[in-house]
């Protein structure tokens, strides 16, 4: 590893920043965190991490933060609020701006962004890179936004592009329902469509293995150029999820029982107006059933294999891992 190499994290203080954050101090790289002023960096400055204040809307800060990194990892987003009136200057055009200001430094970074799945819209069969994108929900079609935003920039900042689908693992709350379900003894699913899915751990390792030595975008090249899914091989229904957590928990394997979707709308409309009324994010949204109402949401790998040797360790691990994070939090 070469010496004083400094990776700037966007979102550092989300779910998946922190983990990839904990990855980078691991490899002995020096980081730096984009924060906002109102964002708890507590445990960013426990590990030694430099925060530099900034915000998604203000391209004089991202400048600042990008200055003398040889790693930009683009994360931060508003990813549970579609309605926030921010959403989209955040989510899609910070994209633009944080390729912006890799690009007018002498050296330009490397710059990994991550986009979604939904970017790319829902799949049965499993959809792979060179399929052309048709995102289905406001989240989705801001996500490719935010792609569409950084392109132009790939002719001087060498980018690279990540798709993944659900994340979870230790220090998530987005799972937490089923895994609460699952050791209950019943799962409540909208549906039957299979989804991708990949541990937060195994996403940090191909997001370093992207910013090493992954493909990278090329303006006028084919769109598939540069764009990796990364998943587990193996999409599950819910109802098959909830059997495997409970496996996990050593739990008897659940039911599953139906939600009809009208159901579901109602509570996602009642959430969402709450999240409004509170001006916070929610969980659950009416742009999440939008996605729900979806076929499938699958995605293969292949590419992620062969080019960045992505290999996720085993998924019963995975859930066993974050079952116990539950259990030692006091969550489950
Ligand atoms: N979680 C998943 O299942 C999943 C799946 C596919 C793709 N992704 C993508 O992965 C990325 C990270 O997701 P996550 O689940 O880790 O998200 P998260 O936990 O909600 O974290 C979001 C991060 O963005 C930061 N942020 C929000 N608005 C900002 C702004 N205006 N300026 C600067 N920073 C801002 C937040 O900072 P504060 O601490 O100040 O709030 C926080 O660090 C996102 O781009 C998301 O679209 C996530």
């Amino acid at each position: 590893m070469e010496q004083n190499r400094t990776a700037l994290v966007t979102g550092g203080t989300g779910f998946i920043g922190s983990r990839l954050v904990e990855a980078l101090v691991a490899s002995g790289r020096e980081v730096r965190c984009l924060v906002r002023a109102t964002s708890n960096t507590a445990a960013l400055e426990a590990l030694g991490v430099e925060c530099v204040v900034g915000d998604l809307r203000d391209a004089e800060s991202l400048e600042r933060a990008c200055c003398g990194v040889v790693e930009v990892y683009h994360l931060a987003a508003l990813l549970k609020a579609p309605w926030h009136p921010e959403f989209t200057a955040v989510t899609a055009e910070g994209c633009g701006r944080i390729a912006a200001a890799c690009a007018a430094q002498e050296t330009p970074p490397e710059l990994v962004l991550v986009s979604s799945l939904a970017a790319a819209g829902p799949s049965l069969e499993g959809r792979d890179e060179e399929r052309p994108a048709a995102p289905i929900s406001r989240y989705g079609r801001a996500k490719l936004a935010g792609e569409e935003a950084a392109r132009p920039y790939a002719d001087r900042v060498p980018l690279t592009i990540i798709r993944p689908p659900l994340v979870f693992g230790e220090g998530d709350r987005s799972l937490l329902p089923v895994f609460r379900m699952a050791q209950r003894g019943v799962v409540i699913a909208p549906g039957k469509a299979p989804l991708s899915m990949i541990h937060v751990t195994d996403l940090v390792t191909c997001l370093i293995a992207a910013a090493d030595r992954g493909e990278r975008v090329g303006v006028g090249a084919k769109p598939a150029r540069g764009v990796y899914f990364v998943a587990d091989e193996l999409p599950r229904q819910l109802g098959q999820l909830g059997t495997e957590i409970a496996s996990a928990l050593g739990s008897r394997p659940p039911r599953t029982i139906r939600l009809p979707l009208p159901a579901l709308w109602a509570a996602a409309a009642a959430s969402e107006a709450w999240g409004r009324l509170r001006g916070r994010p929610t969980l659950l949204n009416l742009d999440k059933v939008c996605e729900a109402g979806a076929p499938g949401w699958v995605c293969t790998a292949a590419k992620a294999r062969e080019q960045l040797g992505f290999a996720p360790a085993p998924f019963g691990e995975r859930l066993a891992s974050t079952a116990a994070w539950y259990q030692a939090e006091g969550l489950l």
